[in-house]
């Protein structure tokens, strides 16, 4: 028998029964639904609502429950359609009457966007860990690679050098992003819809700041059809979710290529790696390639919520049950490629004579050798058409700029001296880019002591 049965003259028809139910993806916010009541009924009882022996009553018996579910003693059924209509029908099984007063003054309106609210701020906190996880990887990384040259890109073309501690860093400040875009959305999403009721509040004389409070929750929502209507806490993350992936996704691609023959900038671990059916030689990059794929999916997520939300009248909407799988498997995807990526990349070998062969073809001095001129006083226009030809001509000539003779570079410009050498060395192009926030070791030093600051600083705030 349905708990809403009393206004029904038929029986659901079995197709129904089973479209309409969500146990089979809900079921996983039975910690949450079981949390929630609790309180919802100390706060009944507190109000004179219900008594406190109901209240006792319910509270142990949500107890007992959450304790079988946990030992895998509970079969949920699709008849009580979800894990909200479980709970309760389970309960009042065990308890009786005091289980049915449980459902006074809410709504599985209220429920469930409570359930789901505090369901996703508690993945905030454990994406956030794995993300400062990585993080120290990083640092670990980047701290051993502060003077190992490599090219720096643009439209993949090696452009100027950089460091590999530099290149890594860069996805240091991006991750750093990721982790307060989190908290953020976190601190959005941490109002409490609970006493929203159906859609317009109760006649009874609740107290939907102690259920706020009791569940963590900074303030109860302001206004009771908002908070069952909208599910933008659960867009911002997906958003946020898919940021991640991109990152994570562009990192992986430059993995993927890293570690091709025609780079051999890094090698993965075998333990990372995967091999071949039919060519022996093969050593693939899979985790990194099913990260990149796995991107996918979770834009795709975003996307179908943002869909399903869009034009949905207020306030609740059966629409709306929609807004729960792609989520799940949103977190769980990125759940599953933190650990997995941090791991591959925390046993990486690099292989920094590589690096430094590559940065030395390609004219990655190219730019500081027009700056050597225009600190000599030509105007770096002028300078750059020199740098340009003389690129021109080494690549007619199968030279690179530092293996010119001097009087070779004097017949591009008579500002040539002896000390053009030593700025046009890798390691002078480098230890000079000390621009803020640039390559040169002491400003990625800079940079590592700031990841180094913000990680511990947020490592602590987990704790708190
Ligand atoms: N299973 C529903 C959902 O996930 C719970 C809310 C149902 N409310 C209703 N009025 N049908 O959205």
């Amino acid at each position: 028998m349905k708990l809403w049965a009393g206004r029904f003259q038929k029986e659901t028809d079995k197709t129904v029964n089973d479209f309409n139910s969500s146990i089979g993806f809900d079921a996983r916010l039975y910690k949450e639904d079981i949390t929630g009541s609790m309180a919802h009924a100390n706060m009944l009882a507190s109000c004179g609502i219900i008594s406190q022996d109901d209240a006792q009553a319910i509270c142990a018996g949500l107890q007992e429950i959450l304790l079988d579910i946990e030992a895998g003693k509970i079969a949920f059924s699709a008849e009580n359609e979800d894990i909200h209509m479980n709970v309760e029908t389970l309960l009042t099984q065990r308890i009786g009457d005091a289980g049915k007063r449980l459902h006074t003054a809410r709504s599985r309106n209220d429920q469930v966007a409570l359930d789901f609210r505090m369901y996703l701020r508690g993945k905030t906190g454990t994406i956030k860990a794995m993300l400062l996880t990585l993080e120290e990887t990083l640092i670990k990384l980047a701290g051993q690679y502060q003077n190992t040259v490599m090219p720096g890109y643009t439209h993949l073309q090696r452009a100027q050098p950089i460091t590999f501690a530099q290149h890594l860093l860069a996805y240091g400040s991006m991750f750093r992003r990721d982790i307060t875009r989190l908290e953020d959305c976190r601190a959005r999403m941490n109002e409490c819809p609970l006493g929203s009721g159906a859609l317009a509040g109760t006649t009874y004389p609740i107290d939907r700041f102690q259920t706020a409070k009791a569940l963590g929750f900074d303030a109860p929502v302001m206004n009771s059809l908002d908070g069952v209507s909208d599910r933008d806490y659960a867009v911002e993350l997906l958003s946020d979710l898919s940021l991640i992936m991109m990152h994570l996704s562009r990192f992986c691609e430059e993995i993927i290529l890293w570690c091709s023959w025609e780079f051999k900038f890094i090698e993965l671990d075998d333990a990372y790696a995967t091999g071949s059916s039919i060519m022996p030689q093969k050593k693939n990059p899979d985790v990194a390639e099913l990260v990149r794929g796995k991107t996918g999916r979770v834009y795709g997520s975003l996307m179908g919520l943002l869909t399903v939300m869009k034009s949905l009248p207020l306030a609740y909407n059966k629409d709306m049950q929609e807004d729960k799988e792609g989520v799940f498997d949103a977190v769980d995807t990125v759940e599953q490629c933190l650990p997995v990526f941090t791991a591959m990349l925390a046993t990486v070998r690099v292989r920094e004579d590589n690096m430094r062969a590559a940065a030395s073809r390609g004219f990655l001095n190219a730019t500081d050798c027009a700056d050597y001129l225009t600190k000599k006083g030509l105007p770096f226009r002028d300078a750059y058409k020199v740098s340009g030809k003389l690129v021109y001509y080494c690549t007619e000539h199968d030279k690179t700029l530092e293996t010119l003779g001097i009087e070779e570079l004097r017949q591009f410009s008579p500002l040539f001296g002896e000390d053009v050498y030593a700025a046009l060395s890798l390691d002078t192009c480098v230890r000079q880019r000390k621009s803020f926030g640039g390559p040169s070791p002491e400003q990625t030093a800079m940079q590592l002591d700031a990841l180094k600051a913000f990680v511990q600083q947020h490592r602590q705030s987990e704790t708190e």
